[in-house]
């Protein structure tokens, strides 16, 4: 069984002012018996992120560069997210996919730069509605997982997040049966990938629209261990509700 997981991406949102809503975010989680919740706030909020959750609450980044160090101008190493107290980073997120050109070879080398940092790697993957319609989806995702996960992965140090492009902020949400179609999928291609104890050990997460009032049904979907929720991270009195959900 995977652990579950209720992860938050705050996206380019977040001035220091919304570290009051991280407080009351961290002061409703991290109950013994419940889910692990993890917070991904901007770069420049993590260092006092961390600190305030008191590593009740993970806090991540949303990205890191794959090199350790060196002439980067305005990027993020691993060992700098973990310096300031991240214990996870987002990498892979169709936002980056699109508006950075991140191919799958791109991810893999910052995965393996993440976990080289001690980081727990929270992979994204999605098809877009045109592969979606094109009957499409399955491969697309399959191939994205092979191509983004590099050797040594394993059940503690990796998550996946099944994003379709389509349900990302759209207040579209998957159907159950959609999701639970991808998610067996990819836990099986894991475990061509990494064999069966590391894929059945492995979070796997849906992310698109995740709110409140959806999250029980999605969590009572085959092969779904939490999710990766972004508009609705936001604010405690959205994002409690959908780790009450994971329970
Ligand atoms: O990474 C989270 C994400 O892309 C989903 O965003 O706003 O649809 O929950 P949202």
């Amino acid at each position: 069984m995977a652990r579950k997981l209720a992860a938050g991406n705050w996206k380019m949102n977040g001035l220091a002012a919304a570290l009051a809503e991280l407080d009351t975010i961290a002061a409703g989680t991290g109950a013994e018996d419940g889910p692990e919740v993890a917070l991904c706030p901007p770069f420049t909020l993590i260092a006092a992120a961390a600190e305030r959750a008191k590593g009740g609450l993970a806090i991540g980044g949303q990205d890191c560069h794959a090199a350790e160090a060196g002439a980067h101008t305005g990027d993020v190493s691993a060992a700098m997210l973990a310096d300031a107290g991240a214990r996870y980073v987002i990498l892979g997120h169709s936002e980056r996919r699109q508006d950075h050109g991140e191919s799958d070879a791109d991810v893999a080398a910052k995965v393996s730069a993440a976990w080289a940092a001690g980081l727990k790697a929270i992979v994204c993957l999605g098809e877009s509605l045109e592969q979606r319609e094109a009957g499409e989806t399955l491969e697309v995702v399959q191939g994205q997982l092979a191509g983004s996960i590099p050797e040594g992965a394993d059940a503690e140090n990796l998550v996946v997040a099944y994003e379709p492009i389509w349900a990302i902020g759209t207040g579209r949400v998957a159907e159950p049966p959609q999701i639970a179609e991808v998610h067996d999928a990819l836990r099986t291609a894991l475990s061509d990938l990494c064999g069966a104890q590391i894929a059945e050990a492995t979070p796997l997460l849906y992310g698109g629209s995740v709110k409140a009032a959806n999250a029980a049904e999605i969590f009572a979907t085959s092969n779904v261990d939490g999710a990766l929720v972004g508009g609705a991270s936001l604010k405690a009195g959205d994002f409690l509700p959908i780790v009450e959900a994971l329970h």
